[in-house]
């Protein structure tokens, strides 16, 4: 079994809904160890940066919005990112998190009890974004924490 990092970030609906406790509760229970934990403002070169793979998308634009807090009235927008670590932590992370869409995502998961599509825009609120694979972990853990501020 390899030890990974993972990316986590609680997104703005999951604040708006106060739901940062409950997440990262659920992510305790794991046998992974949190190594680094940062209140991050999101600009939009940030956002678009961290979605990269997706520009094309038709709902690229809207995905970018919805991060920087726009439809959910956050001004400033600020993010809770968290780097989780152990031993298949990617994985692990991910179904603890559940599937991407909240309708398909398991219902004990994050995403599957508390994530929804928003009926006005189709924005998949799941509330967490967590890395998808260990390429995109390592890119993302330096997108948003410097090597100094990860515990290890
Ligand atoms: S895709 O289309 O398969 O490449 O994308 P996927 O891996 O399923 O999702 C990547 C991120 O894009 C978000 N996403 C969406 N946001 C808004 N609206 C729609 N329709 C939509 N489809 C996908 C999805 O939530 C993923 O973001 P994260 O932060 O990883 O959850």
């Amino acid at each position: 079994m390899a030890i990974e990092k993972t990316l986590v970030l609680i997104k703005p609906d999951g604040q708006k809904r106060k739901l940062t406790g409950l997440a990262i509760d659920r992510l305790e229970r794991s046998e992974l160890e949190l190594i680094a934990a940062k209140v991050v403002p999101v600009t939009r070169k940030l956002a678009e940066e961290h979605y990269e793979a997706l520009k094309g998308k038709p709902f690229f634009e809207n995905l970018v919005r919805f991060f920087l807090g726009e439809f959910h009235g956050i001004k400033n927008c600020k993010l809770l990112a968290l780097v989780y670590k152990g031993e298949n932590a990617v994985a692990e992370v991910r179904k603890i998190v559940g599937a991407t869409n909240p309708e398909e995502a398991d219902p004990k998961s994050i995403r599957g009890s508390f994530g929804k599509i928003n009926p006005k825009n189709g924005i998949m609120e799941n509330v967490i974004h967590a890395s998808g694979n260990l390429e995109d972990a390592q890119r993302e853990i330096a997108l948003w924490f410097k090597k100094e501020d990860i515990a290890e």
